[in-house]
């Protein structure tokens, strides 16, 4: 028999968690022969899961990232408008929602205050509520209409990794939920969509495999004072995820922008002391995404030009990326909408990885406490 591995870190185990936390997540909720996803504790009726106008998502930090992922995953099969708000923001917007819509929270802890103060609002407007969460019978899932947990097992460190990845499992197989239920996604495609996330785990152990790369990247770069981190489409949210992991558990100051609005402003700051980090995989099966990736490639022979230094994501068997980029970190081929899950797993390694040579305590980050709990 094998020793199980041992790490330094409970951040450097949950991220090596994640392909068992994915399997946990995803298996016991879809059958690949029917097409089918399985939620047990949604508790609202299919008819007006049928006839939702419109769904927001409240949440905060890394699990508000999730959500915003999760916003692409539901527009996109289930054609159904999705907004995304902070859940420390809710109360200040006047939230107009009411019946006929759905509020989804998403918290690991299930405690947050800013999120648990949102869902009593929506409730009290009359909205329906769904909790995403990591712990049974948190205060998040006791109120909400339905639930559906992340299954990620305990999370002890600060800093969110294997509850971000089950918690876009978790927000994916909805999607896939609802667009069946809305007769928006046929039988074929929510099969071969299952088949892609029943294949997420073994693809999430290749990108592990190779965290030596990783390692040697957080060498070259740990002494850096800043980041940018650039995203498109559904990237973007992943993007803003791996600076918000660089700054809490390394202290470095780093920004996630859309790479799209480089050119409205930050540009400026573009030079050989800024390194970017370029989200730029390509799902060569959906046009759009192709062309998001050509915009990519341009974006980056600008950034180039202006003396910047590049770290890519690219799809494994891309020849262009690595040619440009300064260094390339590869992502097994995913579907657009799923790809999110992988990208996030080479940029958690990094930050931690980053951290370690900084000699800071990566489990615990100053300032800050794993739930919320005061708004
Ligand atoms: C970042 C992180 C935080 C949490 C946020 C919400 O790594 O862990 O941004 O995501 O405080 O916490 P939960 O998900 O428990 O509501």
């Amino acid at each position: 028999m094998t020793e199980p591995r041992k790490f330094p870190h409970h951040l450097v185990r949950e991220i090596f968690e994640q392909p068992d936390a994915l399997r946990r997540t995803i298996e016991p909720r879809v059958s690949l022969t029917e097409g089918r996803v399985h939620l047990d504790n949604i508790r609202i009726s299919r008819d007006e899961l049928r006839s939702l106008r419109r769904i927001n998502i409240v949440a905060s930090g890394t699990s508000r990232h999730a959500g915003m992922t999760g916003q692409y995953m539901m527009q996109q099969l289930a054609a159904v408008p999705v907004d995304v708000d902070y859940a420390s923001e809710f109360e200040y917007r006047n939230p107009m929602i009411g019946h006929g819509e759905l509020s989804v929270f998403i918290t690991q802890s299930g405690e947050t205050a800013d999120t648990t103060a949102a869902q009593r609002e929506a409730r009290q407007k009359g909205s329906r509520t769904l909790a995403i969460t990591n712990v049974e019978g948190s205060t998040v899932a006791r109120e909400a209409d339905g639930f559906i947990y992340t299954d990620a097992g305990p999370e002890i460190s600060i800093a969110s990794t294997k509850a971000f990845t089950a918690q876009m499992a978790c927000l994916f197989l909805f999607a896939l939920y609802l667009g069946e239920i809305k007769q928006n996604v046929s039988q074929q495609l929510a099969q071969s969509y299952i088949a892609e996330l029943l294949a997420l785990p073994e693809k999430t152990e290749t990108i592990l495999s190779a965290s030596d790369q990783v390692e040697q990247l957080a060498e070259l770069y740990y002494r850096v004072d800043d980041f940018m981190f650039l995203g498109r489409a559904i990237h973007y949210p992943i993007a803003m995820d791996g600076a918000l992991k660089l700054k809490e558990v390394s202290y470095i100051h780093a920004e996630g922008y859309p790479t799209g609005e480089a050119k409205h402003g930050p540009n400026a700051l573009i030079d050989f002391r800024l390194p970017l980090v370029m989200i730029a995989t390509c799902d060569r099966n959906d046009a759009g995404s192709v062309l998001r990736y050509e915009k990519n490639v341009s974006n980056m022979q600008g950034f180039k030009k202006q003396g910047g230094t590049v770290i890519a994501l690219a799809t494994e068997g891309d020849a262009v990326i690595p040619e440009l980029a300064d260094y390339t970190i590869f992502i097994p081929q995913a579907p657009e909408l799923l790809s999110p899950i992988l990208e996030i797993v080479p940029l958690q390694l990094f930050a931690y990885y980053v951290a370690a040579k900084r000699g800071l305590d990566v489990d615990r980050p100053r300032n800050l406490v794993k739930a919320v709990t005061l708004e």
